[in-house]
Formats: C-alpha cells, structure tokens, sequence
C-alpha cells in the first residue's frame, strides 16, 4: 500500500525556517522518500534544502535540490527543465511553499499584498503552467498536491486578509484545473492544514507571543483544537501521501482538511 516506487517528486519548499524539527515541505519529501520516490526539490535558500536532501540520504533515499524562487518564473523553469533533465519525468508536483504576513486591508501594504498573492498563489499557477504539460504527456498521467491552510476556510483568530484571501483561491484554483486535467490522467487535490507546531511556527510564536512568552502562545494553540493538541508536519505529510498514492486514483479536485477538528467546531467553552 501507498508505495511511490519508480515515481519522480518535483517540491518546492522542502527546506524549513530551523533546524529544530521538522516543517512541513521537508516531512513531505521525506514521507515521499521513503515509500520508494525519487525526490527534486527547489527552495529560496539552498543550504535548508540540503539538509533535507541529507535527511533523505541518510535514510537510503534519493533527493537532488536547487535553488529557487517559487515567485520568479525563469527560476521554476529552470527547476522544471533541471529534475527533466535529470530523470525524464515528473509523476508528482506538491506545491508547499507559502507564508502568512499579518493584516487587514486598511494597514497592509501594497507591496506586502502582492508579494503574498506572489508567493502563495501565483506560484502554484508557474509550477503548474510548466509541469501540466509535462503530466499530460506522460501514459501513466500524474498527482498534483497543493498546500493550503484552515485559514482559506475560516478566520482563525488573527487579521491576514492576504493569506486567507490566496490560501481559499488554492483551493479552487486546484478544483477548477483538476476538471481540466481529469480526461487527461492528471488528478489535482488540495491538502488543508490546521494548526501544526513547526519551526515556522517556533518562528510566530517567537514574533508575537503576548509578553514574549511562547510556552503561553503554544499552549494558546493546542487549546483552540478539538483534540487538545497541534499537529505536526508528519499528519500534513501522511495526507500528501495517500493524496498522491495509486490507492487515490479515483480522487480529484478534494480538499483533505488535517486540522484535528477545529473547522468542525464552532468554538470551545
Ligand atoms: N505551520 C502551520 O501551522 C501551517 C498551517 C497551515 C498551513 N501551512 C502551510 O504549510 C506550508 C509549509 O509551512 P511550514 O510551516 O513548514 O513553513 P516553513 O518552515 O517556512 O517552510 C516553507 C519553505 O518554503 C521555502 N520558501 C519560502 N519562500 C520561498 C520562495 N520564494 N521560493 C522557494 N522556496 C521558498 C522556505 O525556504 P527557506 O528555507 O529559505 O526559509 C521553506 O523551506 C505553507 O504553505 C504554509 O502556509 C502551515
């Protein structure tokens, strides 16, 4: 079951903000890894991408990264044209780069808007304008798996218009062009999660926990979930993977929301 053996993985952001633990593109790539695929991987920065790249390794995988820019579309290009040189196809793409900037409307800049409009959605469209037609071609098809966030579904306790408004257009990006692409072998599905304890989010809590203290900010989160804990990259990676897996086969254009109850809940007492 959900063996990926003889499959090529192309995934952005398989590097994380820390060292400490594990994000959620790096959990990806590994999870993938280990059920038999070949990972390729692009990141902002090359040194984190390498760490996962020696995870994998160290673990008997196979994963080459490069660097870069998910918002630039020579850089995705160039990411695309490497993992096809290199292997001659690509059966999976899982977009997981993505960044929440606080604020609403009235305070958040211009320039901050569109670079997260940039960062978390036009680059799902650059991954997908250049892999697609890759997909398409290929007799066995492939799986696509972008990753969105409860924060496209409901506000979750803090202003982030940007962030809510592009994390909700993934998921229908992913549902329209997953219509698109059914006759063609191609299956697209969104991956939702709710709140996970990474380093990214070490990095939040860091940024604004009320009066530094970040024990409090944790606890804070773990209690605003139905099942009294956060989750972690591994539940996000778990869903990615039977996303993907041959067992999907007849599943496209869904949302596998990964949050522990919370979207079910209307609030706790
Ligand atoms: N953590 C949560 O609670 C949570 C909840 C819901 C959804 N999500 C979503 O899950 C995804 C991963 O989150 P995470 O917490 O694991 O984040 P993370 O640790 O910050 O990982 C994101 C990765 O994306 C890379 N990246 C950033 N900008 C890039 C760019 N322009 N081009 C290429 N790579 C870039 C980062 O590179 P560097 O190594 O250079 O920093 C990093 O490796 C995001 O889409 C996020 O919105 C997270």
């Amino acid at each position: 079951m959900l063996r990926l053996d003889g499959k090529v993985a192309l995934i952005t952001g398989l590097g994380q903000t820390t060292d400490d633990g594990w994000g959620i593109g790096a959990a990806i790539a590994t999870q993938l890894a280990r059920q038999g695929a070949t990972v390729f991987g692009g990141n902002r920065t090359l040194p984190s991408a390498e760490r996962t790249k020696a995870r994998i390794e160290r673990a008997g995988g196979v994963c080459d990264v490069q660097e870069t820019d998910v918002t630039d579309s020579t850089s995705v290009k160039a990411l695309v044209e490497s993992c096809m040189q290199r292997h001659g196809r690509i059966d999976i793409l899982i977009n997981n780069v993505g960044k929440s900037e606080p604020g609403g409307p009235a305070d958040m800049s211009e320039a901050i808007w569109d670079q997260q409009v940039d960062l978390n959605l036009k680059s799902i469209y650059l991954t997908c304008h250049y892999v697609l037609p890759i997909m398409e071609q290929q007799a066995t098809g492939g799986s696509v798996v972008n990753i969105s966030s409860i924060a496209g579904l409901r506000y979750i306790g803090k202003p982030q218009v940007a962030y809510s408004a592009t994390k909700a257009a993934i998921m229908q990006f992913t549902k329209a062009t997953a219509v698109i692409y059914a006759p063609k072998n191609v299956r697209l599905n969104t991956v939702v999660p709710g709140l996970i304890y990474t380093p990214y989010t070490q990095a939040l809590a860091k940024r604004y926990a009320p009066g530094g203290n970040e024990q409090e900010y944790m606890k804070m989160r773990d209690a605003q979930v139905p099942m009294g804990r956060m989750g972690d990259a591994w539940d996000v990676a778990h869903a990615v993977l039977f996303l993907v897996s041959d067992e999907a086969r007849y599943i496209t254009g869904q949302e596998l929301i990964v949050d522990g109850g919370i979207t079910s809940s209307t609030g706790r007492s």
